[in-house]
């Protein structure tokens, strides 16, 4: 039924975020974080795989996470405790658009948010839909603008997500350009925006900033920006740790900053070999790992897992041995390099 063939976007890192100028958006954007936290923007990318009880701990009572997307705008039905927490549909790409958009009706009344299409600047083999900014602002004024409640429709939607790029920017400037070729006056309405990231964390701050700047700074508005997917790709997993530890706390306080979803929430064993295993917020028996820990936040433990009760006594196993994570350093620039596009695990959706 989901023809989603690889629903997550795997992309190369760019360089660019040495430029100095993107430091200064940095500094700017790490000042004007607040202390105050609200870890009810964290979220869960549900990429599918075959242990749906590892899903449990994720959706228990105790957990933060509010929310879900899948690439696609059909929600999980297994298990089927996802219905506890809000389903956001994406409209990965033009070709299944009308079904996509005829999909939509049949959501709870608890899904009123709609992205659309994934890493456009991307290509299909890695999971993007590789559009053009004309195509796009094509088909986002006919098709998605009318969806949104400020048009009589049910949603407040959000721009395409590109990847966190100075390609993903440089396909924004366009699409905008596109948008306002087509209606002079309003271009393409979004009541929102959601990227992507993959790197460390003085990148993520420059590259937040870069896009706080461009769409609301310089414009005068207040569009909450989403981070619908992020990882450190290709690290340690004490180095995924360092990085989550300093980003959980500073997205959570961005006032702009509306909501996130970690990539990702599987087994090391299905994280692919362009992130590398240090991303899994779980181990390959399906208990937590010391990252899966920490994104599930106070009264959850590694080794923890669905068939042990979270924040308590019997946990599955391994114990506490994260406890020791230390704040990153927030000083190191250096560049994740990619080796490239991979395909990711294929999910069986429903
Ligand atoms: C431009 O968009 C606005 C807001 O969506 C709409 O009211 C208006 O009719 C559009 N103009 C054209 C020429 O399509
Ligand atoms: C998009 O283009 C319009 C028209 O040139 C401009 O007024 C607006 O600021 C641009 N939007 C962004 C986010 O740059
Ligand atoms: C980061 O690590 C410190 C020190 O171990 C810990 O107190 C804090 O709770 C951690 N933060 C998160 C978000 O896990």
């Amino acid at each position: 039924m989901c023809q989603q063939a690889t629903p997550c976007g795997m992309r190369r890192p760019s360089k660019l975020f040495a430029g100095a100028a993107l430091l200064s958006s940095f500094v700017t954007a790490v000042t004007s974080a607040d202390t105050d936290t609200d870890s009810s923007k964290r979220g869960i990318a549900y990429l599918g795989t075959n242990h749906n009880n590892d899903y449990n701990i994720f959706l228990s009572g105790q957990s933060p996470l509010t929310w879900y997307y899948n690439w696609s705008p059909y929600p999980v039905r297994n298990p089927s405790s996802f219905r506890n927490i809000e389903f956001v549909p994406l409209i990965h790409n033009i070709d299944s658009l009308p079904a996509d958009i005829r999909q939509l009706s049949n959501l709870p009344s608890s899904s009123t948010h709609l992205l659309s299409f994934n890493e456009p600047d991307h290509g299909t083999s890695g999971g993007g839909s590789d559009i053009s900014p004309s195509d796009a602002a094509g088909a986002y004024i006919d098709s998605i603008a009318p969806l949104s409640v400020a048009n009589g429709g049910n949603f407040l939607i959000s721009h395409p997500s590109t990847t966190g790029t100075l390609s993903g920017l440089s396909w924004l400037r366009q699409f905008n350009t596109s948008c306002y070729a087509i209606n002079t006056t309003h271009g393409c309405h979004t009541d929102f925006l959601a990227t992507h990231f993959y790197g460390d964390f003085p990148a993520l701050a420059s590259w937040l900033g870069t896009l706080n700047e461009y769409y609301n700074t310089n414009t005068g508005s207040d569009l909450p920006i989403w981070i619908t997917e992020l990882a450190l790709p290709q690290m340690s997993a004490q180095r995924t740790e360092r990085m989550m530890n300093t980003t959980l706390p500073y997205l959570d306080g961005l006032g702009y900053l509306g909501r996130y979803s970690w990539f990702g929430i599987f087994r090391e064993e299905n994280a692919n070999e362009w992130t590398g295993d240090g991303v899994a917020l779980l181990d390959d028996s399906g208990d937590l790992t010391a990252l899966g820990a920490m994104y599930l936040g106070s009264g959850f433990a590694e080794g923890e897992s669905a068939n042990s009760s979270p924040g308590g006594s019997g946990g599955g196993g391994g114990g506490n041995k994260g406890g020791a994570v230390a704040v990153g350093g927030g000083s190191n620039l250096a560049l994740v390099v990619g080796v490239g596009v991979l395909s990711c695990v294929v999910g069986s959706m429903v």
